[in-house]
C-alpha cells in the first residue's frame, strides 16, 4: 500500500479534495494508496478536524516550539515518517522548508501553489496577479525542490481574472480549480510510482 501524508496549515480544503477523491475513487482498490495522516504545524488548523472527520489520523507539531528551522524540520521528518509515506503532499502548508527536509524527500514531495509558476511564487499571488494587469491566474501543482515555488509541473489550472475582482474573488475562483486538479494530480503521481517500480 502506498502512502500519502498531507501537511496543512490551515482550513484544509486542497487536503479535503484528495481525501475525498481517495474515498470516492477507491484509491485503496485502483491505485493501492491511502492517504494515513494529516499534519499540521498549527493546533488550530481547521482542516485537522475536516480530516478527523474523514477517519485519518492527525498530528500537530508546533513551529514556535522549536529553537531553529532546521529543528522543526527534523522534529517533522521524525514525525511524517512513522508513516513510511510514498508521498508527502503540501496542501496550504505555510512553512519554508529546509533543503535537508526537501532532499529527505526528493521526489515524493508535492505542493500546490495558487499560481500559473513560474509567475508569482511565494505569497499574496492574487493581487499580485490584479496588480499586474494579468487577464489569467490559476494554480499550479509541482514537485518541491529547495528553491521555493520552482519544481517540475505536473499540473496546472487556468481562470480568468474579471474586472473588478478583489483578491478574495480570485482565490475563490482559483481555489474550485485547485480541488480539481491536486487530486487528478496525485492520482496521476501514484500510477507513476507503480510504473516506475514495475
Ligand atoms: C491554497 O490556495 C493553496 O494553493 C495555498 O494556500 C491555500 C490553502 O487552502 N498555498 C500556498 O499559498 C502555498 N504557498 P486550503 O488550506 O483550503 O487547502
Amino acid at each position: 500500500m502506498k502512502n500519502i501524508v498531507i501537511l496543512i496549515s490551515g482550513s484544509g480544503s486542497n487536503m479535503a479534495a484528495i481525501a475525498h477523491a481517495a474515498e470516492q475513487d477507491h484509491w485503496a482498490e485502483r491505485l493501492n494508496a491511502r492517504v494515513v495522516a494529516v499534519l499540521s504545524n498549527r493546533a488550530d488548523a481547521q482542516g485537522l478536524r475536516v480530516a478527523q472527520a474523514h477517519g485519518l489520523a492527525t498530528g500537530v507539531l508546533d513551529h514556535k516550539a522549536f529553537d531553529s528551522r532546521e529543528a522543526f524540520d527534523a522534529a517533522l521528518i521524525a514525525e511524517i515518517d512513522r508513516f513510511s509515506p510514498d508521498l508527502v503532499a503540501l496542501a496550504g502548508f505555510m512553512r519554508i522548508l529546509t533543503p535537508a527536509f526537501v532532499a529527505h524527500y526528493a521526489g515524493r514531495l508535492l505542493n500546490i501553489h495558487p499560481s500559473l509558476l513560474p509567475a508569482f511564487p511565494g505569497l499574496d499571488t492574487h493581487q499580485r496577479a490584479i496588480d499586474a494587469g494579468c487577464q489569467f491566474a490559476g494554480a499550479t501543482v509541482h514537485q518541491v525542490t529547495p528553491q521555493l515555488d520552482h519544481g517540475g509541473i505536473l499540473a496546472q489550472a487556468v481562470v480568468p481574472i474579471l474586472s473588478g475582482d478583489t483578491a478574495n474573488d480570485l482565490a475563490a475562483r482559483v481555489l474550485t480549480q485547485e480541488h480539481l486538479i491536486y487530486p487528478r494530480a496525485v492520482a496521476h503521481f501514484l500510477r507513476s510510482i507503480d510504473s516506475s517500480r514495475a
